[in-house]
């Protein structure tokens, strides 16, 4: 998987799971097969559109194009039109074209609208809301999420009135990708200005598809999740403890209340800030974390929709309370800890008819025979799903940002590719979306 920087700042991450196999993904899921309206503005980096527009549609989306004047003195409509096998769209007023597919349908008709190349000009128009020609008076009637590549001169980039412009159209929620750096095809000048690379572009297209795709697939849904690692005091200076980060609790937390899902996040100390929008409830010990865990679920009423328990609770503490530090003596032997079980929170709650959510995911975090201890536990748990994943060393799954899982259910066991955490996360809030509205969660042996 690869990172790439943009304009914005914003990371936009490609997913190469998506990218052969004619937009067909595992388990026959059809992740792509979008319809991208192209606005080709008037730059010499309009030809890198051809190729743009090949990309896409070898990637399962169809691509239809509204070219402006100026973009038709670099490349012709029959050559675009010839690539998407659509007509391409140039003119406001075109009798026939209103009374079929005017500005409005381009816009109701597409899932989102791409301006490559976005020239100076073409950007002021829309800063300024201009609806002087189709492509302005389709961006201004636009409803659907707005992807941004400028390509111009360098100069005319770091211009303050560009730049206002450009801050203006991200105000009215675009979204800016590039330009890079690197020498203009027509002046030789070097600079930022370019347009990015295609494979830049089409990977920014898809991560904004797939957050739109996941945009309320959980609103009203309530979402409990517990996070990080426990510390389990010794003395009251000393605890036990173990690596996890917390990161892949998080992120869960994040996806499922970007996916407009209320969400309570239980979490062991970890030094990561709270999600936007989730009510976070930081707690040390096991046993602080299953009481945290229980007046969410209290508080809430009614049992949850969804049980995410990601943290890596220590299965042990020690016996007693120690009040004060214990101290080196000489001639004594290095003292020796008893330790007594934990409470299972992940047990404790699946196997409450009062308090079980309807779908209930566990974690399981192993070093070997990953798949086999996973299904294990999905039974002794009474879960209904595992995310499962190899911690050993050599993986830096503990602490990383990647991850490699196997998401094992009742129906069975799915290998997913490495990924980032925050889209394993994307990738676990939209099957979760799915398994509540197919009702295919669980009351399982409660009681
Ligand atoms: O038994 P093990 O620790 O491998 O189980 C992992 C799963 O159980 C994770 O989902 C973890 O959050 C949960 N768990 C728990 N309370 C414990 C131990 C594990 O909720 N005391």
């Amino acid at each position: 998987m690869v990172h790439h920087y943009i304009g914005s700042g914003r990371i936009v991450v490609s997913r190469p799971w998506l990218i052969p196999a004619q937009g067909r993904t595992r388990k026959g899921r059809n992740l792509t097969g979008n319809r991208i309206l192209l606005t080709i503005g008037g730059g010499i980096a309009c030809y890198k559109c051809l190729d743009l527009v090949r990309r896409l549609k070898e990637r399962g989306h169809s691509v239809r194009t509204i070219m402006t004047q100026s973009a038709q003195a670099f490349i012709t409509p029959l050559a675009v039109s010839a690539l998407t096998n659509e007509r391409v769209f140039t003119e406001l007023f075109d009798v026939d074209d209103e009374r079929e597919i005017g500005h409005i349908k381009l816009s109701r008709q597409s899932d989102i609208i791409v301006v490559a190349p976005a020239t100076a000009n073409l950007i002021a128009r829309m800063a300024n809301g201009l609806a002087d020609d189709l492509a302005t008076a389709t961006l201004l009637a636009n409803d659907k999420p707005l992807l941004v590549a400028p390509a111009m001169n360098p100069k005319m980039w770091s211009h303050p009135a560009t730049q206002r412009n450009v801050a203006q159209l991200q105000a009215d929620g675009a979204q800016i990708i590039g330009p890079e750096a690197g020498e203009m095809a027509e002046s030789g000048e070097a600079g930022v200005g370019r347009l990015v690379e295609t494979m830049t572009l089409v990977a920014a297209i898809e991560e904004r598809l797939a957050v739109t795709a996941s945009e309320g697939a959980l609103l009203g849904k309530h979402v409990v999740i517990t996070a990080g690692p426990t510390h389990e005091p010794i003395d009251p200076v000393r605890y036990i403890a173990n690596r996890s980060s917390g990161k892949q609790g998080f992120a869960i937390a994040r996806a499922a209340a970007e996916a407009g899902a209320r969400v309570t996040l239980v979490s062991g100390p970890v030094g990561l800030p709270d999600p936007v929008g989730v009510d976070v409830q930081r707690v040390e010990t096991a046993e602080e974390m299953l009481a945290a865990v229980r007046d969410a679920l209290h508080a809430l009423g009614d049992p949850p929709d969804v049980g995410v328990f990601a943290a890596a609770v220590a299965d042990w503490r020690t016996d007693g309370h120690v009040e004060q530090k214990i101290k080196k003596t000489k001639g004594h032997s290095a003292p020796s800890l008893k330790l007594v079980e934990n409470p299972d929170i992940l047990k404790t709650i699946a196997d409450d008819p009062k308090l079980r959510p309807s779908l209930v995911v566990g974690f399981a975090a192993e070093t070997e025979n990953v798949v086999g201890f996973a299904q294990r536990k999905l039974i002794s748990k009474n879960a209904d799903w595992i995310v499962a994943n190899d911690v050993s060393a050599r993986t830096g799954v503990m602490g990383g940002d990647r991850n490699t899982i196997h998401l094992v259910t009742r129906d069975g066991v799915e290998a997913w590719p490495q990924m980032a955490k925050s889209d394993v996360s994307t990738e676990l809030v939209k099957r979760i979306a799915a398994a509540l509205s197919d009702g295919q969660t669980g009351q399982r042996d409660v009681g």
